[in-house]
């Protein structure tokens, strides 16, 4: 039986440089909180609490903190503009982890709508990331999830139309949802705003799963681009396993098991995979 591991599966270059930057700052002197977990990753974020790194859900737990010795961190999913000023006008020190990809998009929704146009955002409405980007809209903004949303859609004015996405959405539901929009005659202006880690991620598991005779996913149930990564290949390979940790893994394998395929989603620690690897071989 052979095994192969996607070479894109695990920490992206953004969620690694977020995570690497806390683990940083933690040996400092000053207190460190981050807005909203900096990870969807329960072992990471538990041994980010041995080292005394807390975690802030709201403005309002600001008033809670001392803005003299604490530094917030800014996760790579970023914030709305409110958030931001809110901390930064309350005084405190922020490190902004945002990645370089999500900012991008929050530049291009703040200009587009300031010049007017509506925009249209593709991905979860109650993920962070897309939260994050409504914020940085000065005008009106909807969202819509997959294909079906997209028959419903309607545009708010007859302005043009700014079309981003969620920088982990799926790459078909995205090209899909773009053909129904141009089929319905709107003006949109299209921005594939999928970043190039998870589009190679996706195409690799997509690839992989079509060969495999079983396919392993891990990844925190709770993280979009796992969950994404899990469909993507069970839509290729029937015997697509999700799992969190070593204890989900069944490792009961039918002797006509020829290959199995391992991938991983962008907040899932290298030392996890090696983990599983190591299990299958053993
Ligand atoms: Fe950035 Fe893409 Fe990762 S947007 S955080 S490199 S999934």
């Amino acid at each position: 039986m052979e095994i192969i591991t996607a070479g894109s599966a695990g920490f992206c270059f953004g969620v690694k440089r977020a995570v690497d930057t806390v683990y940083e700052l933690s040996s400092q002197d000053k207190k460190i909180y981050t807005y909203g977990p900096i990870i969807h990753n329960e072992t990471v974020i538990k041994d980010l609490e041995k080292r005394g790194v807390g975690i802030i859900n709201s403005p309002e737990e600001l008033y809670e903190l001392d803005p003299n010795d604490t530094v917030i961190v800014i996760r790579s999913h970023g914030v709305s503009e409110n958030i931001y000023n809110s901390i930064a006008e309350a005084g405190f020190e922020i490190v902004d982890t945002t990645c370089p990809f999500v900012k991008r998009i929050h530049d291009a929704v703040s200009e587009a709508s300031n010049n007017g146009e509506e925009i249209l955002i593709l991905g979860s409405s109650d993920h962070p990331e897309v939260q994050g980007i409504m914020g940085w809209c000065h005008g009106p903004v909807q969202v819509i999830e997959d294909a079906s949303d997209s028959h419903d859609y309607k545009p708010l004015t007859n302005k043009p139309i700014r079309l981003v996405s969620q920088t982990t959405f799926n790459n078909k539901k995205f090209e899909d949802i773009v053909e129904i929009l141009k089929l319905n005659k709107y003006n949109v202006n299209v921005m594939n705003t999928i970043c190039n880690a998870t589009l190679q991620r996706q195409n690799e598991a997509e690839e992989l799963a079509s060969k495999a005779d079983i396919m392993i996913v891990i990844g925190d149930r709770h993280s979009s681009n796992t969950r994404k990564l899990y469909e993507i290949c069970a839509a290729k390979c029937p015997e697509t396993h999700f799992i969190e940790t070593l204890d989900d893994l069944n490792l009961e394998v039918p002797k006509s098991v020829r290959l199995v395929g391992i991938t991983a989603g962008a907040s899932t620690p290298q030392n996890l995979i090696e983990e599983v690897q190591k299990e299958w071989k053993n």
